[in-house]
């Protein structure tokens, strides 16, 4: 049994350390053009006037970093461009928007503004060093009067709170004005990080419901029916079995319910709301 537990522990290691299956390694792509479908990580050898194209999503943007290093330290090595014209300016430390709510801890990362940019090499690195350019999403300083953006859980992807008091379906329609999604929560990770940011001392609508079908909570924001053994974290006695209730929308904070899960009524009940985007 010991055995097995230890196994286990080893294999969920392993998964955590290894388990960005959808990063792509390149080496000797000098001159070359890359398309970055999630995240590339280019492992050199890097020289003087090495250059290479870098293109996502259209409407998507790219995010650099360095592996095990800091990205602003290795600047004099080279300058991204924000482009791929001839004009295309060089992205600049102080001109990387600063967003306030973003987690302290994330990898220093410059940010294109569009989906394609140039890394063009000015020395020869003296050491070996890793690029990693990933696919994200444009993370606004704000999305309206009254609410806040950040990069909340990683370097990739965007939140924002908006502390308007509105029901459920004029929230949702507040994230997709916004080309995002009121929040989904896949895992007991991303709601601490999201909680820690605006805590829970106010309701905060998600995009759990079961309006569609009393009994089968989806999430709207990604589609995905909530199933036995995935993460949740209701209230206890929530969800209200009876059917036909009218407890259709999930929300936590407050002082009734803190971090926890309810539903409630989505049309007559009024809450802050967490949208959410991902590349
Ligand atoms: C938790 O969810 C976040 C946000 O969607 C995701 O980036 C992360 O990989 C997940 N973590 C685990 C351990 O599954």
């Amino acid at each position: 049994m010991v055995q097995i537990l230890f196994n286990f522990i080893t294999l969920f290691t392993l998964t955590l350390i290894f388990g960005h299956g959808n990063t792509v390694t390149h080496q000797d792509v000098c001159g070359e053009l890359i398309h970055v479908d999630e995240a590339v990580v280019i492992d050199g050898p890097f020289h003087e006037n090495c250059m290479m194209q870098f293109e996502t999503q259209e409407d998507r943007i790219l995010a650099f970093s360095v592996v095990d290093g800091n990205i602003i330290e290795t600047r004099e090595l080279f300058t991204i461009h924000d482009g791929i014209s001839t004009e295309s300016p060089i992205l600049l430390a102080g001109n990387q928007k600063i967003l306030e709510y973003s987690r302290k801890d994330l990898p220093a990362t410059f940010y294109s503004t569009q989906s394609a940019a140039i890394v063009r090499f000015i020395k020869t690195p003296s050491a070996k060093m890793s690029l990693k350019i990933q696919k994200a999403v444009s993370c606004s300083l704000n999305v309206g009067p009254e609410s806040q953006c950040g990069r909340v859980v990683d370097e990739i992807s965007c939140y924002c709170a908006n502390f308007n008091n509105k029901n459920h379906p004029d929230q949702t329609m507040f994230c997709i004005d916004n080309k995002m999604t009121l929040v989904s929560f896949e895992n007991r990770t991303e709601e601490e990080f999201v909680q820690k940011t605006w805590s829970t001392q106010i309701p905060y609508w998600t995009s759990l419901t079961d309006t569609r079908r009393d009994g089968t909570w989806v999430w709207e924001g990604t589609m995905t029916i909530l199933n036995p053994g995935d993460y949740t974290h209701w209230f206890p006695g929530r969800p209200s079995l009876a059917n036909d209730n009218e407890e259709d929308c999930m929300l936590y904070g407050g002082n009734t319910f803190f971090g926890y899960w309810s539903d409630v009524n989505c049309i007559t009940t009024l809450a802050n709301a967490i949208c959410e985007a991902h590349p």
